[in-house]
């Protein structure tokens, strides 16, 4: 479904406004007549509208004062006016009181169809300045998944594939498979591919906010609530909107979003309006989410509605096939990053990476070359230069770290959502003494850089309470 445009038609003539409205109702606009300059402000007031179609004589109320009227609305829509004159003085004059443009009558449908676009674009473009719209940040975006794996690049062909629908897609798998990944594949695939993705971590918003900072709230709807403020649905209007760790959704909220993905229609905090947002939803979970339905922790309603097109991410150690292109992808990625063009694994690592099980994924393989590019004395890295690897810090053999991977994936998994870390809490409480300080110091950076805060079970031991801030 792609977003319609809803324009209101407003003309006394009552031929004129029932000719407009069907024209633009054929050319895919959404459409709603109004009779006169009063009732338009009373439609205006109960539901949103991106353009108003505005005839300038009225008995009423003059299209000049209605235009007046409707510039006090917060999120005024664009008026472009109707007139009669073909002198262009009013016109002229309607355009100094703020009108988008106007259109002398008769327009044709052409005529009216390109400027109802054009201002549409324009109240787009202004909406999405003035929010709280978080763009998902630029950098990684343009890096390709790499995929030797059959499993795997049959996957992201059914991602491609998604990707022209408007579906909503549910995106599971362990953390650090691979997920954002696909969104932003998906993303860049799909007809909203000119829009930035807008990108939420629900793990990371505390409960009390979730309401505005999804739905947005009128001024005055709270205490502290000084002046409007745009949801993340507004601000993905047109666009994508990914619910990354969706399975950390408060129960009140998880009704909240069902109705707006039912409806397309949606009330700021504080507002009697409805106002409409066309938003393609990505969500995606490292949890179990029908256990968590089970469990009573997520709504069944939910989760059937995002899961009309779903994709999970196996582990890496499913596709072994992925590692060694992986690496050597990344260490090209390191050498050009870091300027060390003769950068490579001694073959005992690289053989060690190879069996390794990677119980952090495709992330875990990613941050240890990183850091092994980045501390490495020479151009060869050894296999002591990986702290995953070194035999003091309980290096793993393919075996045993495939079952630890089965035996603890989510609590693990989830101290990995808080930010890229480089490395679990885990691996830092048993890295050997000469790597603690260094880690717990990345680890603190990590929790500054990302502003988020692990769960307080997911610290490693030793961190400073008052240091994680
Ligand atoms: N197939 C791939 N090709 C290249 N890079 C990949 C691939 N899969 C994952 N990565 C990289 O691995 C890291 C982790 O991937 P991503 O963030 O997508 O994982 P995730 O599944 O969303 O994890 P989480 O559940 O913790 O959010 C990222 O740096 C990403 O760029
Ligand atoms: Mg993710």
């Amino acid at each position: 479904m792609n977003r319609k445009i809803r324009v209101l038609v407003v003309d006394d003539d009552s031929l004129l406004r029932k000719l407009i409205a069907e024209q633009l109702a054929r050319a895919d606009f959404d459409t709603v007549p109004a009779a006169s300059g009063r009732a338009a402000m009373d439609l205006l007031r109960e539901a949103e509208y991106d353009v108003v179609l505005l005839d300038i004589m009225m008995p009423d109320l003059s299209g000049l004062d209605a235009l007046r009227e409707i510039r006090q609305f917060e999120d005024a829509p664009e008026v472009i006016m109707l007139t009669a004159d073909t002198s262009l003085a009013t016109g002229v004059e309607a355009m100094r009181h703020g009108a988008y443009d106007y259109l002398t009558k008769p327009a044709t449908l052409d005529e009216m169809e390109t400027v109802i676009r054009k201002a549409d674009e324009k109240r787009r473009l202004l909406k999405q300045n003035a929010s709280l719209a978080r763009p998902t940040a630029a950098g990684d975006e343009t890096l390709p998944i790499v995929r030797q794996n059959s499993a795997m690049a049959a996957l992201v062909a059914q991602a491609e594939t998604a990707a022209r629908s408007d579906s909503t897609v549910l995106l599971t798998g362990e953390s650090g498979t691979g997920k954002d990944v696909l969104a932003r594949l998906i993303h860049s695939k799909s007809t909203r591919q000119s829009m930035p993705m807008i990108t939420v971590n629900c793990g990371a918003l505390p409960e009390a906010l979730f309401e505005s900072e999804f739905f947005g709230h009128e001024r005055g709807a709270f205490t502290g609530a000084s002046s409007l403020r745009r949801g993340l649905l507004e601000a993905s209007d047109g666009s994508t909107l990914f619910l990354d760790e969706i399975g950390d959704m408060p129960l009140v909220m998880q009704v909240k979003l069902l109705h707006f993905l039912e409806q397309g229609r949606f009330r700021r905090v504080g507002s009697t309006r409805d106002q409409n947002a066309d938003v393609r939803v990505i969500a995606a979970t490292n949890r179990n989410l029908p256990q968590e339905v089970k469990r009573q922790c997520f709504r069944a309603d939910l989760f059937y509605r995002l899961n009309v097109v779903s994709l999970h991410v196996p582990p890496l150690r499913e596709r072994p096939e992925d590692i060694p292109a992986l690496i050597d992808f990344f260490l090209d990625l390191y050498r050009k990053r870091f300027v060390r063009p003769n950068l490579d694994l001694s073959t005992e690592a690289r053989q060690r990476l190879y069996s390794y099980a990677w119980p952090g994924n495709v992330r875990e393989l990613r941050n240890c070359l990183e850091r092994a590019a980045a501390i490495s004395p020479s151009d060869t890295i050894e296999t002591n230069q990986i702290p995953s690897l070194s035999s003091e810090s309980g290096g793993v053999t393919v075996r045993s770290a495939a079952q630890a991977a089965v035996a603890v994936p989510q609590s693990a998994a989830n101290e990995n959502t808080f930010s890229e870390c480089s490395m679990r809490a885990t691996e830092i409480a048993n890295a050997p003494p000469r790597f603690s300080a260094s880690l717990h110091a990345l680890f603190i950076a990590n929790c500054a850089s990302t502003k988020l805060k692990p769960r307080p079970s997911a610290w490693p031991p030793k961190v400073d309470r008052m240091s994680v801030r």
